[in-house]
């Protein structure tokens, strides 16, 4: 990394190799957004603190270029990860379609790093207006300039398209609510499970607006801290088999809780999980109403005897048990919850993100950092085919619960088809699938693979 001195000179000037990594990455009718159109900007009412005097103070930072999806920034010395660049992408296709639907985008970035999220809003989902915000002061200088470089701060009819600011995200949003300003999408990417945000955010959310929220605690959902899955989620998770899945399931369900006491409903437009980190990624949309009937919002059990899992709801409490008989050993059924049981992902919603993937020409475009786009979205879809119950099965507990050697996915995928159970991938484990099959039948389709 070399030392990138900020200077006035430095802050506004704009490079070649960018204009060209642009044209390059991105559609060259309409270069570097991924809408069709931006018809009006919003007023700000806040007061943004980005000063001039700041931004010629020098400042002598450690910073290299970077390239995301066609747009150059820098990171200087915040928290930047490479491989975070998918749940970017993933945010900003959805940003995309809201604006497309809905006319108008502004965004609460709370967590900004260095800004490359609230970047990539304001030209490729072309934000009306992005308030960037991050606790961290000294990333100020690298964020400004980010933006400078790329989008005026005001438009010629004076509208202002971002603003930067540091304080607590909480604090932001309280903030908001209090003078009534409203945001489509508020982006929380925070780290380990704080789920502190849920509440300020859905009060200054506009309905029907989208909430992306980050949690990177991989031992809750692992079952290896009960009680702290339970303070911050509301669930208390055991260990089960899919568990990442599970830290899907019970950020969605931390967030169903804390939504619900406010009279307001969410459901998942996407849930995506990413090993490194790990992080687990939600974006949901807030409308009002309950949900009905606790639908969707309960608990799930895993029998260690037979393989399978099940979902209660609240009035079976007191009733759980496993089909298999095996309930005399009263070790064998694990209880996870209450979490989210139902989809992880809205079809529609993805199928659209897919299409305006491979509009702009992001699909297929697998690096050694990050997975294929599309492949993710096409997986995304197949598992939300509402056959499929959640959980899935990795292909070594078949394995072993066979005494064989694993059978090839593939191989495995089209014998459950054939014997007429709904079957996909899993975007979680790449060596699992979902699937409606019993456990026991897997073994049993495993071994007469094994005997052709
Ligand atoms: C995971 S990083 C953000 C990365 C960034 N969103 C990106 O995509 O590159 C989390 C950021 O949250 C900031 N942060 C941590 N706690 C915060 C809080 N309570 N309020 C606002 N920002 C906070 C940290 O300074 C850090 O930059």
């Amino acid at each position: 990394m070399t030392p990138f001195l900020i200077t006035n000179t430095t802050l506004s000037s704009s490079s070649s190799s960018l204009y060209l990594s642009f044209l390059f990455l991105q559609n060259p009718k309409k270069p570097n957004c991924l809408t069709s159109h931006l018809t009006s900007h919003l007023n700000c009412s806040i007061q943004d603190n980005v000063s001039l005097s700041s931004l010629q103070q020098t400042l002598t930072l450690e910073s290299k270029n970077e390239i995301e999806r066609g747009l150059e920034f820098q990171t200087g010395d915040s928290f930047f990860r490479h491989e975070s660049a998918i749940g970017r992408d993933l945010g900003v296709l959805a940003a995309s379609l809201y604006k497309k639907s809905k006319g108008n985008l502004r965004i609460l970035d709370a967590m900004c790093g260095c800004g490359i999220r609230s970047l990539r809003y304001l030209v490729q989902a072309e934000a009306d207006f992005v308030w960037a915000n991050d606790a961290n002061e000294e990333y100020r200088g690298i964020i400004v300039s980010n933006f400078e470089k790329e989008v005026v701060r005001e438009t010629e009819k004076g509208k202002r398209r971002w603003v930067v600011t540091h304080s607590d995200a909480n604090r932001v949003m309280a903030e908001c609510y209090l003078k009534e300003d409203f945001f489509d999408l508020i982006d929380i990417d925070s780290f380990g499970s704080n789920s502190t945000f849920f509440r300020s955010a859905y009060d200054c959310l506009k309905f029907d607006g989208l909430l992306y929220v980050t949690s990177t605690d991989g031992y809750s959902s692992g079952g290896h801290r009960p009680q702290h899955s339970l303070a911050s989620y509301g669930a208390y998770v055991r260990p089960m088999p899919y568990s990442n899945e599970v830290g899907l399931r019970m950020l969605i369900g931390g967030a169903v809780r804390d939504a619900s006491v406010l009279g307001y409903r969410v459901t998942p437009l996407f849930s995506y999980y990413s090993y490194h980190g790990p992080v687990f990624r939600v974006m949901l949309r807030v409308i009002r109403g309950k949900l009905p009937e606790n639908k969707h919002y309960g608990f799930i059990s895993y029998c260690n005897k037979c393989g399978n899992s099940q979902t209660f709801l609240w009035d079976q409490l007191g009733k759980i048990c496993c089909h298999c008989g095996n309930e005399e050993d009263s070790h064998s059924t694990v209880v996870s919850g209450p979490l989210w049981t139902g989809p992880l992902h809205d079809t529609t919603y993805v199928t659209e993100m897919l299409n305006l993937a491979q509009q702009c020409r992001w699909a297929g475009t697998e690096s050694n950092i990050c997975m294929d786009l599309e492949k993710l979205l096409v997986t995304m879809i197949d598992e939300s085919d509402p056959k499929l119950p959640f959980g899935y099965i990795k292909l070594d507990q078949v394995s072993k619960r066979a005494k064989i050697s694993s059978p090839p996915l593939r191989i495995m995928m089209s014998a459950l088809k054939k014997e007429g159970y709904a079957v996909s991938r899993s975007h979680i484990e790449s060596n699992a699938i979902k699937t409606n099959c019993p456990m026991t039948m897997c073994t049993k389709i495993a071994k007469e693979l094994q005997q052709l």
